[in-house]
């Protein structure tokens, strides 16, 4: 009889992974991974520096570096935050394996078992499986279309610290969310803020769809409009130059940076030297923003595609967002249609999404669905959504829909 931990009861394998499975058939198209699209990897310029580090550089790039990162990393990204308008020392900044080791060593370091971490309703779902592991109280807040419903979220933290949860963290994916695409307004930025430093709680600002932004002027992060060092930053190389490089950063008060190095230690040692080092030739030697331009372009094409192919093939019960930026656009349907059980329907249509249910930390949101744009080609979305549609009409009509909602 194996016996796992405690901790590991809540433990739960990502709904999407064990998805995606299904729609990886060669004639499904598939709206349903996160996944950048390759295309925009720009494969050359990593192949060439990647062989001059590693036959000229090999004691920097093959050698075990220092746990917060290499320290030409940490300079070059304290630089580019400092364009954001987040000012940064070294001491507050530590590379970790993806943002995703972010979310784990920030549950490590902030939760004990019952404590309460304010998500929105919906919120990505890696965070909530990284935090389920400490086991905290995971509230949900609901999402307006500009951001956390923040009354609702000051009432939330007093209830509770009234029920013996102690507030820790709220978490916000403030520009383009994964899954909604929803960006917060300024005025909710600066009023979370408010909230955080009233209540004396952490807020972890999630960036990594910050810089994929195909219409309107970018938004201050959360974390330059802070004065009280209340934000944590993650960000991540994932979505703007490769995934499998696996190369992201944490930035916060030195307090915070201090134990999460700490932390990190007894996880990893420290991150990849080499991808380390490939990332710092991408922001010295790289032409970064004509590269986060091409991406733009090469993402917006997509979205353009997925929302005018919406408007043409979705029934009028459906909604969904327009985001202006991000990798998804997020469907709603009337609450009797439950998009877990209309997979199986979509898959005998040959098109895939990801059920949005697992993206609420309350297990509320069985009639939405995440959709990306990021992998499917121009035609793929065309005849994706139009199947889509027709999986959602027949759907309908098997479904006892309230008079109207
Ligand atoms: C909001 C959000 N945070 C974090 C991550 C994790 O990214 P990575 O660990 O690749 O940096 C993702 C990936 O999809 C995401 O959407």
């Amino acid at each position: 009889m194996l016996r796992f931990a405690e901790r590991t009861k809540g433990a739960q394998r990502s709904a999407i992974r064990e998805l995606l499975k299904y729609t990886e058939q060669p004639d499904v198209i598939s709206f349903a991974g996160g996944l950048p699209d390759p295309a925009t990897f720009p494969v050359e310029f990593l192949a060439k520096v990647a062989e001059e580090e590693i036959l000229h550089n090999s004691l920097k790039s093959l050698q075990y570096t220092t746990t917060e990162g290499k320290r030409p990393l940490r300079q070059a990204l304290a630089q580019w935050l400092s364009e954001e308008g987040i000012t940064l020392t070294m001491e507050e900044i530590v590379i970790t394996n993806g943002s995703q080791q972010g979310l784990d060593l920030l549950g490590r370091a902030f939760l004990d078992r019952g404590d309460a971490v304010f998500v929105s309703l919906p919120t990505y779902l890696g965070a909530l499986q990284a935090f389920r592991a400490y086991q905290p109280k995971l509230v949900g807040i609901p999402l307006e279309e500009d951001g956390m419903d923040l009354s609702f979220l000051r009432r939330a933290i007093r209830q509770a610290r009234r029920d013996g949860h102690e507030p820790k963290l709220i978490y916000v994916v403030p520009d383009f969310q994964n899954p909604s695409g929803i960006t917060w307004s300024l005025e909710k930025r600066r009023e979370l803020l408010r909230i955080a430093e009233e209540e004396n709680l952490f807020i972890v600002e999630d960036i990594p769809y910050r810089w994929l932004r195909y219409k309107g002027e970018p938004i201050p992060t959360v974390a330059s409009l802070d004065e009280r060092h209340r934000v944590i930053v993650l960000l991540t190389f994932s979505k703007i130059l490769a995934a499998g490089l696996r190369v992201g950063a944490l930035t916060g008060p030195k307090e915070v940076v201090d134990m999460v190095v700490t932390l990190k230690q007894g996880a990893d040692l420290c991150g990849p030297s080499l991808t380390q080092r490939l990332v710092v030739r991408f922001l010295t030697d790289y032409d970064v923003r004509g590269h986060i331009a091409r991406l733009c372009q090469h993402y917006k094409v997509k979205m353009e595609a997925m929302l005018a192919a919406l408007e043409r093939y979705m029934p009028e019960e459906a909604e969904w967002t327009r985001p202006a930026g991000g990798l998804f656009v997020w469907a709603r349907f009337p609450s009797a249609l439950d998009t877990t059980k209309m997979l199986e329907r979509a898959l005998a249509h040959k098109v895939a999404y990801v059920p949005g249910q697992p993206f609420f930390a309350d297990g509320s949101g069985q009639n939405t669905m995440r959709l990306s744009f990021a992998l499917a080609s121009l035609e793929e979305i065309e005849e994706g959504i139009k199947r889509l549609g027709q999986v959602v009409k027949e759907e309908l009509a098997t479904v006892a829909l309230p008079q109207r909602e």
